[in-house]
């Protein structure tokens, strides 16, 4: 095999990760929660999604009549097109129906329906009405596109090589969505002008914020003691979404700045200050509950805050990170600090310093009155 086939079957691979049902389940509980009509009446496409594999399609139609959906509609993409090198395995809903057509088994995706009109007594997986799509069922054709127009909420885990594709085929479409993407997508210049402008958001997000997928290709990336068989462990996983949800109205219980300073139980605060950028105007504040509650200026965290946040409680400025005028063009919504010299590069650098050293993306936030 050369090395080519090797690294495409592999990035393929990495796209065959199917999401746990109690995963889907606890974040589409948090929407119910806030709004236990979000979903009535609503035509719900899942659009990389395979009944046979997928906790996706299971979930929406075991309550399809507990949400009140009008049409729910899952695609799945074809055979030959995942690029996999295990032998086809004819899909149960294939094997018994008279819509089997070996010409296009492999080659075709299939489209599967759940609708007033189609449900049968029995609400659920069994209901599915299927068939075969005309093309492959890749999300950027203009059959599923078309499918995407008639939706009102897509929902899904996409395939993770084609994210930024994925989340630019949702955004043309204006339609609401929930997705399952890793963060560090936030910082991708599509991404982030939506975040800071609370067009979209963060979901409510798996425990721990690492997920389990099932992956039968993996068993053993899992961290010791937080292994589960069959599935893979990926840290950073998160729901994008722009549905509303409880967890974004919850404030975060802080402390002031200087009980933080005789409390906090991270070390680099507590009997310490919080540091100010060599090259911004702001405090750096590396752990979200370490943020001071009574501090007016503007702060700079981590990522992993939009985990945690509210934006009746702050609201965000930008995100600093460094800006590399041969690659980069400067985009709203990023904030560049003073050009300085750090110890580890030859070029200047304007993303954030602390004491000379270089650091990692920064969301830049400031407290709403
Ligand atoms: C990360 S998996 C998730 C599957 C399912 N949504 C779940 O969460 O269980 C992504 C799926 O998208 C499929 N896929 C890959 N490229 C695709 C494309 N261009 N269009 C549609 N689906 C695609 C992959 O074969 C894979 O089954």
């Amino acid at each position: 095999m050369s090395n080519e086939h090797i690294r495409k079957a592999k990035k393929n691979k990495n796209d065959e990760f199917y999401t746990q049902f109690s995963d889907i389940q606890n974040e589409m509980n948090a929407y119910l929660e806030y709004d236990s009509s979000v979903f009535k009446n609503k035509t719900i496409l899942l659009p990389a999604d395979d009944p046979e594999w997928s906790n996706f399609t299971k979930f929406f139609a075991q309550n399809f009549e507990r949400f009140g959906l009008k049409k729910l509609i899952s695609t799945s993409y074809a055979y030959e097109s995942k690029k996999l090198s295990d032998p086809y395995q004819l899909s149960f809903f294939e094997r018994e129906s008279p819509k089997f057509d070996k010409n296009k088994t492999k080659v075709n995706g299939k489209i599967f329906i759940l609708d007033r009109i189609n449900k049968s007594e029995q609400i659920d997986i069994n209901a599915l009405q299927w068939d075969y799509l005309k093309g492959d069922g890749d999300f950027r054709s203009d059959e599923v596109k078309k499918l995407r127009d008639e939706a009102d909420i897509i929902i899904t885990n996409p395939p993770f090589s084609l994210f930024r594709e994925f989340v630019s085929w949702i955004l043309e479409s204006e339609k609401k969505f929930i997705i399952v993407g890793h963060q560090n997508a936030i910082s991708y210049k599509e991404i982030y002008p939506l975040i800071k402008d609370n067009i979209i958001w963060l979901g409510k997000g798996f425990k721990g914020g690492a997920a389990h997928f099932i992956n039968k290709y993996y068993d053993d990336y899992a961290i010791a003691g937080d292994h589960k068989e069959g599935m893979i462990r990926v840290s950073g996983v998160v729901w994008f979404t722009n549905i509303d949800h409880g967890r974004r109205h919850q404030p975060l219980q802080l402390m002031t700045m200087e009980d933080n300073i005789k409390y906090s139980k991270h070390k680099e605060i507590r009997n310490n200050d919080y540091k100010k950028y060599d090259n911004y105007d702001a405090i750096d504040v590396p752990f979200s509950d370490a943020i001071p509650s009574d501090y007016k200026g503007i702060m700079g965290v981590p990522i992993t805050f939009l985990n945690k946040y509210n934006p009746e409680q702050f609201e965000i400025i930008g995100f600093f990170n460094n800006y590399n005028p041969n690659t980069a063009s400067i985009e709203s919504g990023q904030i560049y600090g003073d050009a300085v010299k750090i110890n580890t590069a030859n070029s200047l650098f304007r993303g954030p310093v602390v004491n000379g050293k270089a650091i990692y993306i920064r969301v830049l936030i400031k407290k709403k009155n």
